[in-house]
């Protein structure tokens, strides 16, 4: 690892000081009529995982950070605040019979005519002029003439003001309320109290911007379509091992909430299965499932698998059906597990026993459903060598995850992805050379977790900011993906939102963090055929045609700090009769994105008036030539 490094580094300094002691431009070549296969479209996937603020606070439309009451109210850990108080009002959480979960609030007011007292929910986000919509859940115990929902918003100064009452009975119900902010805070509140003598049971609160789709934040969408993943894996990482799938199914309102089982954090189990699927659907990507094998077992799966691929009629089907979702979502890709071989892993276990565990699933899933594709736990080393001993029959794709750092050097940092890439995709074919269980067989890749890693947590647990330097860190992994096309069928960025991230969120606001700029570019713009291109660092270059031959690509990156022109020699392309360029960069190499303000790595656009061969690259960029020809 450390001589590639300083290979690299020597090649660069190197590769300078020829080109400005010769003033001779570096030459790419690109050889159009030398097809080398086809890239998967699987390689622009994603990830998203119940953990920090990637499913809740990212992607889903949700407001309130607990909305199920998992923290008693007013406790230190409760978002939910006691306002006013004394003897005359009390906050108790009944256990008894609670609506969801393990209680319910009780608001109770033992004599009315005073000011409203209430449970108050705080740092919340209003932007003026948009319209919110909530509902509260509420069952009266005796008579209560009124429940009144506020909102407080407003930068300085707070206004408070009614915008529903709810006269709640004896049978819990759904009170739905909307309104329209004001004024914009972030500091703004929402209340729920009385005012007259009574009691009532608060069984559960929602709130969300109006505009949500499916209960999904519309601005966090938007970029996901842009993103145009063909493929999402959820729900883990670590988090599947301890989840139960079929706690997160039917009315969200009755899904009781728990601690995350392997993060930090409530699981609301709001973004259940179906929500998933939906998301999919918006998305316009396909789900790929990972199954809990760590403390699941393997009914838990084959549950999962039925309640996703199975007829109406057949047993967990029919709970789909009944859960709005007639039709079998026909699920392909099914992952078996998340990093069994670690020991921050629930349920790990030696390699030895977990085959057995793998195969089990494995031979009982694809009874079930024959259309499946099964991606195993694989880690380079023993683990991978055993897996693939003793499991080649029982799996279609090998899972293999990497994570990088920082590295101070520019060269080197920029290089990390892509020789994790080398190291991984090396080893595989290694395997398929020495182990026997694999002769005549081939087991691709699925690289389904993979980033780069390092820094403060700016957006949750999790939630590093990129830089430009991690974005063209990315576009070299990709190089390196599209040239291991053979073997490499699918990878998964960890993750879309806010973990680490393509994306990132305030309350109000979404934007592309810069290592969701190459998958952009690439994904959108970029053909399935990959061609033979060649380049000397500090430029990498790599080719395409787009399944009808009839567009050209060539992407190259310039991992220098000055710009390069560069002479682009192409064989197989005649005539060339449009040119249009994408540039993706920015100020410097640490220059970053920030939801909410205008973005400083960018993607620039624009058509060349002619294609002389001979470009200049800017500094620190991700260039992709389309080029329309004869
Ligand atoms: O992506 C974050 C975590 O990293 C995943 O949950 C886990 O699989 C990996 O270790």
């Amino acid at each position: 690892m450390k001589v590639l490094c300083a290979t690299a580094l020597i090649s660069l300094v190197f590769t300078t000081i020829v080109f400005s002691l010769t003033g001779e431009e570096p030459v790419i070549n690109v050889d159009f009529t030398k097809e080398q296969g086809e890239i998967s479209k699987y390689i622009y996937g994603q990830f998203i995982e119940q953990m920090g603020k990637c499913i809740y606070g990212g992607i889903w439309a949700e407001m309130l950070d607990d909305r199920k009451f998992f923290y008693a109210v007013g406790s230190q850990e409760s978002p939910w605040k006691v306002q006013g108080g004394g003897d005359v009002f009390r906050v108790t959480m009944d256990e008894k019979n609670p609506y969801v979960g393990k209680w319910t609030p009780v608001l109770s007011l033992g004599k009315g005519g005073g000011p409203i007292q209430n449970i108050q929910h705080g740092n919340l986000a209003f932007v003026a002029g948009k319209e919110y919509v909530g509902r509260v859940v509420l069952k009266a115990d005796g008579e209560v003439s009124q429940v009144y929902v506020i909102v407080t918003e407003g930068a300085a100064g707070k206004t408070s003001r009614i915008v529903a009452t709810f006269k709640p009975s004896a049978q819990y119900a759904k009170h739905d309320f909307r309104f329209t902010a004001a004024e914009s805070t972030v500091d703004g509140e929402l209340s729920i109290g009385l005012k007259e003598k009574g009691k009532v049971f608060v069984g559960a609160v929602s709130l969300m911007p109006a505009d949500n789709i499916h209960r999904m934040r519309a601005d966090t969408l938007s970029l996901i379509k842009q993103l145009n993943s063909p493929v999402y894996r959820w729900p883990g990482g670590n988090f599947v091992s301890g989840y139960n799938w079929k706690d997160a199914i039917g009315d969200p309102d009755k899904r009781a909430p728990r601690k995350n089982p392997a993060w930090e954090g409530i699981e609301h189990n709001d973004f259940g299965i179906d929500e998933f699927m939906t998301f999919c659907r918006l998305a316009n990507t396909e789900p790929l499932v990972v199954v809990n094998s760590g403390q699941g077992d393997v009914q838990l799966a084959l549950d999962e698998l039925e309640y996703c691929n199975g007829s109406p009629d057949s047993r967990w089907g029919k709970v789909r059906a009944e859960n709005g979702h007639r039709e079998p979502y026909n699920v392909k890709w099914w992952g078996i597990g998340n990093e069994m071989y670690g020991d921050w892993q629930l349920g790990h276990m030696p390699v030895e026993q977990y085959v057995k565990k793998h195969n089990e699933f494995a031979e009982k899933m694809r009874a079930m459903d024959a259309s499946i594709k099964l991606i195993a736990v694989g880690n380079v080393g023993r683990w991978d060598e055993v897996i693939l001993s003793e499991c080649a029959e029982h799996m279609d794709y090998l899972s293999e995850h990497f994570y990088v750092g920082r590295k101070p050097n520019l060269a080197e940092d920029v290089v990390q992805a892509r020789d994790e890439v080398r190291r991984i995709v090396g080893a595989v074919r290694k395997y398929h050379e020495t182990i026997p269980a694999l002769k005549g067989k081939q087991i691709p890749i699925a690289l389904d977790e993979y980033n780069y890693w390092h820094g403060p947590q700016i957006y949750g647990q999790g939630g590093v900011r990129f830089q430009l330097r991690d974005g063209l860190g990315i576009a070299l992994a990709l190089h390196e993906m599209f040239r291991n096309n053979d073997i490499l069928y699918m990878a998964n960025m960890a993750q879309t939102v806010n973990v680490l991230g393509a994306i990132k969120t305030t309350k109000t606001h979404a934007a592309f963090d810069t290592v969701a700029l190459p998958l952009v570019m690439y994904r959108n713009d970029f053909g399935s055929v990959r061609v033979k291109a060649e380049a000397a660092w500090p430029l990498d270059a790599v080719a395409s045609l787009s399944e009808d031959r009839k567009t050209a690509y060539i992407g190259i990156v310039n991992a220098s700090t000055e710009p390069v022109t560069a002479s682009i020699k192409t064989a197989g392309m005649e005539k060339v009769t449009k040119v249009r360029r994408l540039v993706m960069t920015g100020p410097n190499e640490n220059s970053y994105n920030e939801p909410g303000k205008p973005p400083t790595v960018t993607i620039r656009e624009d058509n060349l008036p002619d294609w002389t061969g001979s470009v200049t690259l800017d500094k620190l960029s991700l260039t992709v030539f389309s080029l329309g020809h004869e």
